[in-house]
């Protein structure tokens, strides 16, 4: 699947704006910062393809992107995110949680969690969120390369523990280096196996 051809295809403002629900999707969606676009960029193998920053707040739309012309990767806003004007935070969020809520394609969400912060509060309001609309989640640890592995542990402990409370959460936690490439593959092979 990911040797096939990958594109940018629109960014979506309001859910009249989403792409027909006529192929399979995965989306990927975590705190402002947490690595989102720099894990598609890194899963498509093309490093400016999602724009990515590093500054929180970089990605405003939902990004569609095409895979092998057959089904698409989609890039969330962030969340968590308090330094912009709290009225253009609150539409980014709605139509975050509106597309969370109420898409049919989208085969399963990826929740990507820092490797050195765990699963906060912010994050849970999402898994809730996926919880309640049963919207498949899985989580991806990012910015592996940024841990201890003794610490990588703990956290990993906490991570689990915690989508044990979640009936929609897919109990592989899948742990990414965008940087260094660790878990790359692996989530490819995930995706491959699911769309
Ligand atoms: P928003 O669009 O603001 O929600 O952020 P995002 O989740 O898309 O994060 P983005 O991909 O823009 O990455 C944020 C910062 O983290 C950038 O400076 C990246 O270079 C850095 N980053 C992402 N992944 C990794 C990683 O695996 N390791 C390291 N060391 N840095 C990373
Ligand atoms: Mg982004």
């Amino acid at each position: 699947l990911f040797a096939g051809e990958t594109d940018f295809l629109k960014g979506v403002v309001a859910m009249n704006g989403l792409p027909p629900d006529d192929r399979l999707e995965v989306c990927f969606a975590g705190r402002s910062n947490v690595g989102k676009s720099t894990l598609i960029n890194a899963l498509t193998g093309r490093k400016g393809l999602a724009r990515a920053s590093n500054t929180p707040g970089r990605t405003q739309e939902i990004n569609f992107f095409t895979l092998a012309q057959s089904h698409y990767l989609v890039d969330l806003p962030g969340y968590g995110y308090a330094n912009a004007p709290l009225a253009v935070v609150e539409k980014w969020q709605r139509l975050l949680k509106q597309y969370l809520s109420g898409r049919a394609n989208l085969r399963r969400a990826f929740v990507l969690i820092d490797a050195r912060h765990g699963i906060k509060s912010v994050d849970e309001e999402i898994l809730k969120l996926l919880d309640t609309s049963a919207v498949t989640f899985q989580c991806v640890l990012t910015k592996a390369d940024k841990v201890k592995a003794a610490e990588r542990g703990k956290i990993l402990d906490q991570v689990r523990a915690k989508l044990a409370k979640h009936p929609a959460a897919f109990p592989e936690i899948i742990q990414t280096s965008s940087e260094k490439g660790d878990g790359i593959a692996t989530l490819r092979a995930v995706i491959a196996g699911l769309v």
